[in-house]
């Protein structure tokens, strides 16, 4: 296989670019918007404990898994998961693996970008100071309004979907990458400022109660698949995007090292964002089970009360943008590698289709807030399905397979080849965890999410 691919971003230079392009995937609305918003509707504690647990013995072992998949293949997930199975003697229908990671990205795109458009249209509301001085029920008014606004919402959703479609189709090389490296740091700081300022006017110590004394009597089996769900949505991991970034990865670089700095940065991060929410939440008498509005009500309430606020919330909006622009560039790549390399289609058709295709399907979103807000299957509007199905249903089934390839089908000296633990022992742990903890888990839950365990 050539060693000179050409990821979006170029060939990754440096070991360095690597971890940025997939930092930058990983850190993004999952962090910021829906991880507060699930563990205020799954009551707090023992949810967010639980989500440590996957995100540590599940997603780890098989973010490694999909990085070294990747590597090993050197080709789109789709061409990977066609060729692999051959060259180890295992069945093609292995092959449906990167047929499932591509219609879950398309999936989670269609909703990220809907979702993205509410964050952009927050950046010149907060700017004009419409959120200055005012109290909550102006805010959660405003949130209102605008989900009731379908052309508003189309407008927004279809500027992200084009700036994403931009940047994917010109190959961003150092473009992004430098972007990164600038503001995700950035967005780290303003999230410190925004935790420092929870801890002198907001209830820091409830909501650190509130996030950190677990309940498990109340944790449902279902709640424990909405954080599994999580850790594998936040990671970026069981759709193949990570595996795509890693098909582009230097032989030379150390995966668990990656996988450590990746995680950590993106649990961090998590952390962070709740610990800015729920003190405002918690002080300000907010629902904390409010549902998806949860970050845009509080934190503009938030901003709107401290000094400089109109600044803050105005950087803080532009942020998040661009962190969820940089996932949503990772979602599209696995379509997008497949249509170029075997299709033959130019990078700028192959983008326009891609993003085409989920922004007609976000337009589902949309509608969902507003014109088609009763319609419903099993309680869930539209929104609500592609959410569930692509978050808690397919990523951590598309999880299960990867484990279970590179676990039982891939040969041991494979993968410790492609993985170079520092260590045997290390090495010796993921392939325990990969073969039985991770598949074993995944399916326990699954079940357990049904009612089937009592
Ligand atoms: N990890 C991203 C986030 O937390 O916002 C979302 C995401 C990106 C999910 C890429 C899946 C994916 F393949
Ligand atoms: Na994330």
């Amino acid at each position: 296989m050539p060693e000179n691919r050409q990821s979006i971003h170029g060939e990754w230079g440096s070991r360095w670019a690597f971890i940025l392009a997939a930092t930058g995937s990983a850190v993004g609305l999952g962090n910021i918007w829906r991880f507060p918003y699930i563990v205020g509707e799954n009551g707090g504690g023992a949810f967010i404990l639980v989500y440590l647990a996957c995100i540590l013995l599940v997603g780890v072992p098989v973010m490694m898994a999909e990085i070294l998949l990747g590597r090993h293949g050197r080709q789109s997930p789709i061409n990977t998961m066609r060729a692999l199975p051959g060259r180890y003697g295992a069945r093609p229908a292995w092959q449906t693996l990167g047929w499932l990671g591509v219609l879950a990205g398309f999936l989670v795109l269609s909703f990220y970008s809907v979702v993205a458009g509410w964050a952009l249209a927050y950046v010149p509301y907060s700017a004009a100071g419409t959120f200055t001085g005012a109290d909550t029920q102006a805010v959660e008014q405003f949130f209102s309004q605008l989900l009731a606004s379908p052309g508003q919402l189309l407008l927004w959703h279809t500027l992200f979907m084009a700036l994403t479609a931009g940047i994917v189709s010109r190959g961003v090389e150092r473009g992004l990458e430098k972007g990164v490296q600038l503001l995700m740091p950035l967005l780290f700081l303003l999230l410190l400022v925004m935790v420092g300022y929870g801890m002198g006017a907001g209830a820091f110590t409830e909501a650190l109660a509130y996030m950190f004394t677990p309940d498990f009597g109340a944790l449902s089996g279902k709640a424990v698949l909405v954080a599994m769900g999580q850790a594998f949505f936040s990671m970026s991991i069981g759709l193949g995007a990570i595996m795509a970034y890693g098909s582009y990865l230097s032989s030379r670089s150390s995966v668990p090292g990656n996988t450590g700095l990746i995680a950590g940065a993106d649990t961090i991060v998590a952390i962070l964002a709740g610990l800015a929410v729920f003190p405002i939440v918690l002080a300000a008498g907010l629902d904390p089970g409010s549902g998806p509005g949860l970050i845009f009500v509080t934190l503009s309430y938030g901003f709107g009360q401290m000094p400089a606020g109109a600044f803050f919330g105005t950087l803080f909006f532009l942020l998040v943008s661009f962190a969820a622009l940089s996932s949503a560039i990772s979602i599209m790549e696995p379509a997008t590698a497949y249509l170029v390399e075997t299709r033959r289609w130019r990078r700028p058709w192959a983008t326009t289709a891609v993003a085409g295709a989920a922004w007609l399907v976000g337009i589902g979103s949309v509608l969902s807030f507003n014109a088609w807000s009763g319609v419903k299957l099993f309680g869930l509007n539209f929104q609500q399905i592609m959410e569930y199905l692509s978050t808690s249903i397919m990523l951590p089934l598309g999880g299960l397979l990867i484990a279970v390839f590179a676990g039982w089908v891939l040969p041991a000296q494979v993968t410790a080849e492609e993985l170079s633990f520092p260590a045997q022992w290390g090495y010796r742990l993921w392939r325990g965890a990969i073969r039985y903890l991770v598949p074993a888990a995944i399916l326990v839950i699954f079940i357990n999410s049904l009612g089937l365990l009592g």
